[in-house]
């Protein structure tokens, strides 16, 4: 029955390795993106409510980048949908029409969050304690987002719940339920506020020599944000490992090779990472983190393969060649990223000023 609820997967024009290699690289790049959108959000947050000059300043500071951290986020996210789409598409367009009504609302949340963002930014000196509120809010709308998408991208690894269909037919089918669902979510939201706290402190030294107060300020409330809340993720992470079902935990646990290589030095550079924070070494720490990042959706790669396992395998794709779009958009992604340099340098270079 179920197997049935499954669409046969479209052919794709090149190996899926190509695929799925863009997709591990776009993936944790939308991720650091909205980790730092959502923890800058949470922090603004809790700094403008806590008040007092230095707060309010870095609550304003944090207001000033969350709006470009918003496009980023969601430019980032196109990438990895439409290279999950092609490797994944018989689940991933099944489950999100399933909950169809809140996959749709996430574009007007998201354009909320949005407008949020920028009033936050333009008007934060004119909204006074209202400030405080719309940046709440704004931070809320992100966390629902959230929501929805752990549900999206959990159901689609279950299709054994598709056949709950026949009994919602209303598109509002969600698998909150579900075992893992919990531990999943919290280490997202947890470990975005915690990312949050290390890009407050690493933005701060934008400030070093205009407002080095702002600068030390931001570092020490960062990094203590970055701590704290890495601990907590360290739990939901241990959590999330052992709700998932044996054979798949199992894959960590030597049963897969690559897998199992992947989880040792994800284990080795937590504490490490530990070591270099608590020490306020941000840069270290940064590049520890945007390494454990890459390697945790690997990981993650491996969670949803083994999920599906059963009804499916990458290596099942038929393959019907067609290089030339991919030529053409590795030249456009080139051409994209030369812009997108020149665009960074511009902006930095008008902060500064
Ligand atoms: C701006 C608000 C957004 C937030 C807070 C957010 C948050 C998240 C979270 C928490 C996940 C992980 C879900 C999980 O596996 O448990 C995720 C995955 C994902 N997001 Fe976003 N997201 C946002 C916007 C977007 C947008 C606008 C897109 C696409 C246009 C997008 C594309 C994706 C994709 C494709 C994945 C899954 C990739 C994969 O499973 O390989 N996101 N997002």
């Amino acid at each position: 029955m179920n197997g049935q609820l499954i669409p046969t997967p479209d052919t794709i024009p090149v190996a899926w390795g190509w695929f799925q290699f863009l997709l591990l690289l776009t993936f944790p790049i939308h991720l650091l993106f909205m980790n730092a959108m959502m923890g800058s959000a949470g922090i603004a947050a809790f700094q403008h409510f806590k008040g007092g000059e230095a707060n309010r300043k870095l609550a304003h500071f944090l207001a000033v980048f969350l709006p470009l951290l918003i496009a980023f986020t969601v430019n980032f996210g196109v990438a990895p949908l439409l290279f999950a789409q092609v490797l994944y598409g018989q689940f991933i367009y099944t489950s999100s029409i399933l909950m169809g009504v809140f996959w749709i609302l996430i574009i007007p949340i998201l354009i909320l969050a949005y407008f949020g963002a920028y009033l936050y930014d333009f008007r934060f000196e004119k909204l006074g304690k209202t400030g405080g509120w719309i940046i709440s809010i704004v931070f809320v709308l992100f966390i629902i987002i959230a929501y929805f998408f752990t549900n999206n991208m959990l159901m689609m690894t279950l299709p054994d719940t598709f056949s709950a269909y026949f009994r919602h037919m209303n598109g509002t089918l969600l698998v909150s339920g579900h075992a893992t669902f919990l531990p999943r979510y919290f280490h997202m939201i947890v470990g975005a506020i915690a990312v949050g706290g290390l890009y407050t402190a690493l933005i701060g030294r934008l400030k070093a020599k205009s407002d080095p107060k702002l600068a030390a300020y931001a570092e020490a409330v960062g990094m203590k944000v970055f701590n704290s809340f890495t601990l907590i993720s360290i739990v939901f992470g241990i959590w999330f490992l052992i709700s998932q079902p044996k054979p798949v935990m199992m894959l960590f646990m030597s049963k897969n090779v690559l897998a199992t290589a992947i989880f040792i030095p994800a284990l080795i550079l937590v504490p490490l990472m530990l070591v270099f924070s608590f020490r306020k070494k941000v840069i270290a720490t940064t590049v520890v983190l945007t390494v454990l990042v890459f390697l945790m959706t690997f990981m993650r790669a491996f969670v949803r393969a083994g999920y599906l396992a059963k009804y499916f395998n990458l290596g099942r794709l038929k393959m019907v060649p067609e290089y030339s779009p991919m030529i053409l958009f590795f030249v456009s992604l080139a051409g994209g990223l030369v812009v997108l340099v020149w665009m960074i340098r511009k902006a930095w270079q008008a902060l500064q000023a």
